[in-house]
C-alpha cells in the first residue's frame, strides 16, 4: 500500500494526533488490489482511460461500488482519475494487467491466502521462534496455490533474470548450471538463451516444478534439496530467493553440499534481499523488517546481510564472496563466490 503522507499528516502522525489507521487497513488495500484485478479494471483501462459508468457496464459492476471502488484505487496510487476518467498508472500496467510480462495478478491468490492463513498464525512462530505454518507443505498440497506463488516469483524474476544473468560465471564450452528452488526456471532460462551451450538442472519440489518452464537443455530435477542427492560436476549453482527460506543449520548444511556438488573453480551466485545493503530510507528498512517477519513466520528463515552470507559461503567451503548489484535492477542482489 503505497502511502503519500504530506508534511501536515507525517507530523500529526508523528506527534500520534491520529491514531495509527493505516496499519489496520493495509489488510483491505490488498483485497481492493485483489478484487479490482480479478473483475478485471486494470486490463478495461489497459487500452484506454474509462469514466466510472463506462467500467461499471463493461465489467457488470455496481455503479456506486464501483465508484467507492475507483477511488480507493486511485487514493492508493493504482489509478488516476481526471475530468471524470480514470488511467492507469505505470505501476498498475507494468503488475496489475495480465498480458504484461511482469504481471502479478496470478500471483494475487497466494498473497490473499498469506494475508488470511499465514500471518494470523503468527503468535505461535513468536512464542516459539518456529514457523507458523510449514510453508512448502502447503503449497505442495494444494497445486492451485503452488501455482500462484510460482507465478508470482516469476514475474519478480521476469523482471531481475537478465542482470541476474549476465553476473553468472559460465566456462566458454557451454558447461552445467543446477538452479537450486529454481521452481518456474525464468533464471535458468535466461542464462540457456545467452549460452547457447549451456545445460540447466532445476532442481526443486515436485509440485513446484509443474510451473518449470520447459527448453531442451532445461532437466527438471525433483526432489529436496535438503535431503536428496542434488547430482554433481556442476559448473555454477544458483541459489535465488531460498536462502532466507532456511534457518541458519539448514543454510549451512545446504551450502557444504552445493560445495560439494560443484566441480573444482566452481561458482556460487546467492540471489537474495541482503539486509545490510539496502536503498537509504525509513520506508525500505520498514519493508526489510516486515520481510524478515514474513520469513519467520512462513518458513522460520530470515533476512541476512551480506556480511552473514559471505561468513556462511566461507564456512561452507567457497572462496573470496563478492557482493555484486548488477546495473538496471535495482532489487537484485548477489553474493557471488568460488570453490
Ligand atoms: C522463494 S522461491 C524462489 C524461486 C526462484 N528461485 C526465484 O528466485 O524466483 C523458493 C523456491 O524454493 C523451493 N524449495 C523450498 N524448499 C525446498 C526444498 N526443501 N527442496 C527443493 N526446493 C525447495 C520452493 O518450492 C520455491 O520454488
Amino acid at each position: 500500500m503505497p502511502l503519500f503522507f504530506n508534511a501536515l499528516e507525517a507530523t500529526a502522525h508523528r506527534l500520534s494526533l491520529v491514531p495509527p489507521m493505516f496499519d489496520y487497513f493495509h489488510t483491505l488495500g490488498l483485497h481492493a488490489l485483489v478484487a479490482a484485478a480479478r473483475m478485471g479494471i486494470f486490463d478495461a483501462l489497459r487500452e484506454r482511460p474509462a469514466t466510472c459508468a463506462e467500467l461499471a457496464t463493461t465489467l457488470d459492476l455496481d455503479p456506486h461500488a464501483a465508484d467507492v471502488l475507483l477511488r480507493v484505487l486511485a487514493g492508493l496510487g493504482y489509478l488516476r482519475g481526471r475530468g471524470g476518467r480514470y488511467r492507469l498508472t505505470r505501476a498498475s500496467r507494468l503488475w496489475f494487467t495480465t498480458d504484461s510480462p511482469t504481471s502479478l495478478v496470478a500471483g494475487l491468490e497466494f498473497w490473499e491466502r498469506t494475508a488470511c492463513v499465514i500471518w494470523p498464525r503468527m503468535e505461535r512462530a513468536l512464542r516459539d521462534g518456529s514457523p507458523a505454518t510449514p510453508f512448502y507443505d502447503l503449497l505442495e498440497n494444494d497445486p492451485e496455490l503452488s501455482r500462484s506463488f510460482q507465478a508470482w516469483t516469476a514475474a519478480l524474476a521476469r523482471r531481475q533474470a537478465p542482470a541476474a544473468a549476465r553476473a553468472v560465471p559460465v566456462p566458454r564450452g557451454g558447461g552445467h548450471v543446477l538452479d537450486v528452488g529454481g521452481g518456474h526456471g525464468v533464471f535458468s532460462l535466461e542464462l540457456l538463451r545467452r549460452h547457447p551451450l549451456l545445460r540447466a538442472t532445476v532442481l526443486d519440489l515436485p509440485g513446484a516444478l509443474q510451473s518449470a518452464a520447459g527448453h531442451p537443455r532445461l532437466t527438471p530435477r525433483p526432489g529436496s534439496f535438503l535431503d536428496d542427492d542434488l547430482g554433481g560436476g556442476y559448473d555454477a549453482v544458483l541459489l535465488f530467493n531460498v536462502l532466507h527460506g532456511l534457518g541458519d543449520q539448514e543454510a549451512a548444511t545446504l551450502l557444504r553440499r552445493l560445495a560439494a556438488a560443484l566441480n573444482p573453480g566452481g561458482a556460487i551466485v546467492v540471489g537474495d534481499q541482503f539486509g545490510d545493503s539496502l536503498m537509504p530510507g525509513r520506508s525500505s528498512r520498514a519493508l526489510l523488517h516486515l520481510l524478515d517477519l514474513n520469513y519467520l513466520v512462513a518458513t522460520g528463515g530470515r533476512v541476512r546481510g551480506f556480511a552473514e552470507v559471505a561468513q556462511l559461503l566461507r564456512e561452507a567451503g567457497f572462496r573470496r564472496p563478492r557482493h555484486r548489484r548488477p546495473l538496471r535492477s535495482v532489487t537484485t542482489e548477489l553474493a557471488v563466490a568460488r570453490t
